[in-house]
């Protein structure tokens, strides 16, 4: 099934070669290219952006639908919302992002409460007018904080009612949100499940091997084990082993099965993994069996419209 993401090819992008595209401040937003629909900024992504929002969408449908009518509210939190509208770099397809994507979708009206975070005061702002010219708010609203702080991740998040459901989706570009962020936020909401997108294919793949191997990659190896909330895993002598074999399937592997142990911890022993195109890998996990049903049902269609194998 298709998702109807508002996509429109964009002229001038396409007038543009590759370098020119791909220009952006530090905010990860094209500077050469506006939005075709709104005028606003929009971000630049890679092809696979759409993978990614197909999931997370099929998957809110059949949690706010199933579960409405077992709990007083639901919310929705994004970490890391982006500012709505994205391109795709490589074909210059305009199209919402996974936050618009949300406010769009039918089960939309399911909600008490969309938080949309970011920690860019530029991007929250520029989400907040497309939010309000879709007629999404008050129930819908973008703001600032940083995961890098967790109290203010906090203070943020306490603003959604007790005794509700939340779906959390947690959108970082590296592996950067330190596990503490996420101890915070679930011991606050309580009831939460939580997709989280980790870079794998990209940030980890690229860069644990250095940062195993070499002593004065001090910074890359704390990151590391801060996501993970796993001190000495750079040190595990299984771990230098398979850097020094250059074994990077093996090592995301153990990486993913290290954060997969925190989680547990936490009493998120209902997990699954898929991978967007084997860049990023979306991370379901969930307390609940239930969860995790509702996760495997929105995976049977795979993006491209092929059955997935479960
Ligand atoms: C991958 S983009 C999000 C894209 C968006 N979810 C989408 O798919 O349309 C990551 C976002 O995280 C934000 N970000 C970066 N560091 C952050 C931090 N420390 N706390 C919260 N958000 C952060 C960036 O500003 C950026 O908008």
């Amino acid at each position: 099934m298709h998702i109807d993401l508002r996509q429109q090819s964009h002229t001038e992008c396409l007038k543009r070669d590759r370098s020119e595209r791909e220009e952006t401040d530090a905010e990860g937003l094209c500077t050469n290219i506006a939005s075709v629909l709104d005028g606003l900024p929009v971000r630049c992504v890679g092809e696979w952006a759409y993978d990614k929002i197909y999931r997370l969408v099929q998957y809110f449908g059949i949690f706010a639908g199933g579960m409405k009518k077992q709990w007083d509210a639901l919310n929705y939190i994004e970490i890391g919302s982006g500012p709505g509208r994205c391109i795709i770099r490589e074909d210059c397809t305009e199209m919402d992002g996974t936050a618009l994507a949300i406010a769009r979708n039918l089960q939309f009206a399911s909600l008490k409460k969309a938080i949309f975070i970011d920690a860019s005061s530029r991007v929250t702002a520029i989400l907040n007018q497309r939010l309000v010219s879709l007629g999404s708010t008050p129930t819908a609203e973008a703001v600032v904080a940083s995961y890098e702080s967790p109290s203010d991740l906090e203070r943020v998040i306490a603003t959604v009612a007790p005794r509700s459901l939340n779906l959390v989706f947690i959108d970082p570009t590296e592996c950067d949100v330190p596990f503490i962020a996420i101890e915070r936020v679930v011991r606050c909401l309580q009831n939460a499940d939580l997709l989280i997108n980790v870079a794998l294919g990209t940030d980890v793949n690229r860069n644990i091997v250095p940062a195993i191997l070499s002593p004065t990659h001090t910074k890359a190896r704390e990151k590391y084990e801060s996501f993970l909330g796993t001190p000495g895993f750079c040190a595990r002598e299984e771990i230098i082993e398979l850097a020094k074999r250059g074994d990077h399937e093996a090592l995301r592997r153990s990486f993913a099965e290290a954060y997969k142990a925190r989680l547990r911890d936490l009493g998120y022993v209902h997990t699954d993994i898929r991978s967007v195109r084997h860049y990023y890998y979306l991370l379901f996990a969930s307390k609940n069996q239930k969860g995790l049903e509702f996760w495997l049902k929105s995976c049977k269609i795979a993006p491209d419209n092929q059955r997935e194998f479960l």
